[in-house]
């Protein structure tokens, strides 16, 4: 059984933290978790009227699963319940016995190299400049048939953003040891290249 090493991927929405990191823990053989997919599953609850922190117990208990969590809604809402601080804490342990389990883990989100892992093996932080995370958030949308501008798009990337980096508790930022990886002019090929190249660089 090899030893516990975890990879903690951060960075705002849309910069490529969910691909890059699947494709990392494809190269390195690790386990893949998507933070965002907890918070969306209590915002989907929250929209329907449960209290969040009910539905964050009532997630890592496995008494409720999320589905069609992918839409800017769910989004909008999974930063909503992200400022509660007993959400927040209702989540910690999962997290922390997910990255911690043998034969090693990728975990992306927005404090798992500040808060939930702060002694991770390797921390990468995945960033974008706004209009290009928008551009491509746009893309996937139109290609899954949502009808929706351009502009609306960055409105809710720039909303999502300020309150992810603004809320008193965890707030989106590098860790000080993260290497940052700004994905503008790269391709996703490029880009999951530079992440596994700077993986190795702490292996
Ligand atoms: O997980 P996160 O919200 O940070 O982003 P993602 O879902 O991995 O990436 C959003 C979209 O941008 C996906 O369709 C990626 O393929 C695309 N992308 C890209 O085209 N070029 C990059 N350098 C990074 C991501
Ligand atoms: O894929 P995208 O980057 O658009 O969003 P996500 O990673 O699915 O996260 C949705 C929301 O959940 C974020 O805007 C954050 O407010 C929250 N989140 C968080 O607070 N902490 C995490 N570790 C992951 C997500």
């Amino acid at each position: 059984m090899t030893e516990p090493f975890t990879i903690a991927v951060d960075g705002p929405a849309a910069a490529g933290k969910g691909t890059i990191s699947k494709a990392v823990a494809e190269h390195f053989g690790f386990a893949h978790l998507d933070t965002g997919l907890l918070y969306r599953a209590v915002g989907a609850k929250y929209l329907l009227g449960m209290d969040p922190a009910a539905a964050a117990r009532a997630l890592t208990a496995g008494d409720i699963e999320g589905s069609n969590l992918r839409g800017p809604e769910v989004a909008q809402a999974a930063s909503k319940v992200a400022v509660v601080s007993e959400v927040r804490a209702a989540l910690l342990d999962f997290q922390r016995s997910f990255a911690r389990r043998a034969g090693g883990a990728v975990l992306d989100g927005r404090d798992i190299g500040t808060v939930i892992c702060p002694q991770a093996e390797a921390k990468l932080f995945i960033t974008a400049r706004a209009e290009v995370r928008a551009q491509r958030r746009f893309s996937e949308l139109v290609a899954s048939g949502s009808m929706t501008s351009p502009e609306q798009v960055l409105a809710d990337v720039r909303e999502r953003d300020a309150r992810d980096q603004n809320r008193a508790e965890s707030p989106l930022k590098p860790a000080p040891d993260a290497m940052v990886i700004d994905t503008s002019d790269m391709s996703i090929k490029e880009a999951i290249h530079a992440a596994i190249a700077a993986v190795r660089s702490r292996r």
